[in-house]
């Protein structure tokens, strides 16, 4: 679906993080709702390599982008001369940054300051030069375990992931003061859909549930799973947040989500409704007590004020949406 009128002709469009589950998703929306914009994607993409937590440093994979025919970059936001190259050989009319250390487990803070927060000054700096707009990925994880609803100004990151995303609405919240592109951050909350199958054991519940049921197993869920609530929102609805972001009524930080806390039980059972399983659950002991969230639901006032945003899925439309997508993805990569 198109949620804005203009069509963008000859408007060129960077979408960092490209490769990615919600960078690729950008992608597609611009390729199949305003085919007359030039789209460029930069994604380092995977290398293999590691970090301490045992997930891969990057998630970019070419099978999210199959079926794009923009311009695909293949490179790392650190890099100066890149980012160089992009300010002297591109004239952006609007920056999507999604290109980050995603995981929030990762526990190399030089690296997640360094990618997250330093990277994303210089891509700011470019933004300003260029005169384009800027719609970049911030997160709910700025909250950490801050009382439910959670809502801007009352932040409290538990990990450097929360920290390094609170940095950047910092940041931004300078350059807002005194420059003339509009510059708009949005706080994901839980988010769920296509091409987040390649984020591994980082992808949302919904798809590891759903693999989980049709491999004929009983899904394992923490105990007191009906209890355990969160913001989850599906990714056409963070797609709107984006394009809607694409010439606010006022540039800030605002939350993405449904405004609605579920649990992990309604995943599970939405799940077998669709997939036509009736699974026992097994529940296991929460061995992340402590540094866990269990209730997250997003203020979505301003974010429905200023941007025009008004989330269109429940957990039930979103899961029915998408299931097709969850057997294919488990038909061809899994099996
Ligand atoms: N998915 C969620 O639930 C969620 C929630 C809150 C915030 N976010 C944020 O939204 C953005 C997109 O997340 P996602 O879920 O699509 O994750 P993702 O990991 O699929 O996408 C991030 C992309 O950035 C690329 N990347 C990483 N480091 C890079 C670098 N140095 N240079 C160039 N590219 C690099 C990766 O290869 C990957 O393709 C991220 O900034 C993430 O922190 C996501």
């Amino acid at each position: 679906m198109r949620y804005i009128e203009d069509d963008l002709e000859n408007k060129t469009i960077l979408i960092t993080g490209g490769a990615g589950f919600i960078g690729s998703n950008l992608a597609f929306y611009f390729q199949n709702n305003h085919p007359k914009a030039n789209v460029v994607v930069l994604d380092c993409f995977r290398s293999g390599e590691k970090l301490s937590n045992g997930n891969l440093k990057s998630f970019g994979h070419f099978k999210n982008l199959i079926g794009f025919t923009g311009e695909i970059i293949s490179g790392d936001i650190n890099d100066k001369d890149l980012l160089l190259n992009l300010e002297v050989n591109y004239k952006f009319d609007y920056i999507f940054h999604e290109a980050a250390i995603s995981d929030t487990t990762v526990l190399e803070q030089d690296l997640m300051i360094k990618t997250n927060v330093n990277a994303y000054k210089d891509l700011l700096d470019l933004a300003v030069k260029h005169g384009a707009n800027m719609v970049y990925a911030s997160s709910a994880a700025t909250y950490g375990n801050a009382e439910s609803p959670q809502r801007v100004g009352r932040e409290a990151p538990q990990n450097v992931y929360g920290f390094s995303k609170l940095s950047m609405d910092n940041l931004s919240a300078n350059y807002i003061k005194d420059s003339s592109i509009s510059i708009v951050g949005l706080r994901y909350f839980n988010v769920y859909g296509k091409n987040e199958y390649f984020k591994n054991s980082t992808a949302s519940m919904v798809l590891q549930f759903g693999h989980q049921l049709l491999a004929g197993k009983n899904p394992k869920l923490f105990e007191n799973s009906d209890k355990i609530l969160r913001d989850f929102i599906y990714i056409e609805d963070i797609i709107q947040a984006n394009i809607k972001a694409m010439k606010p009524k006022k540039s800030g930080v605002y939350n993405v989500g449904t405004a609605k806390a579920r649990s992990f039980q309604d995943i599970v059972d939405i799940l077998q409704k669709e997939l036509h399983t009736s699974f026992e659950c097994e529940y296991i002991p929460n061995p992340f007590i402590g540094s866990y969230q269990f209730h997250t639901e997003a203020d979505i006032e301003t974010t429905k004020e200023f941007l025009g945003y008004e989330p269109a899925y429940e957990m039930e439309d979103g899961i029915r949406e998408y299931v097709k997508e969850i057997v294919r993805i488990y038909e061809e990569e899994v099996k």
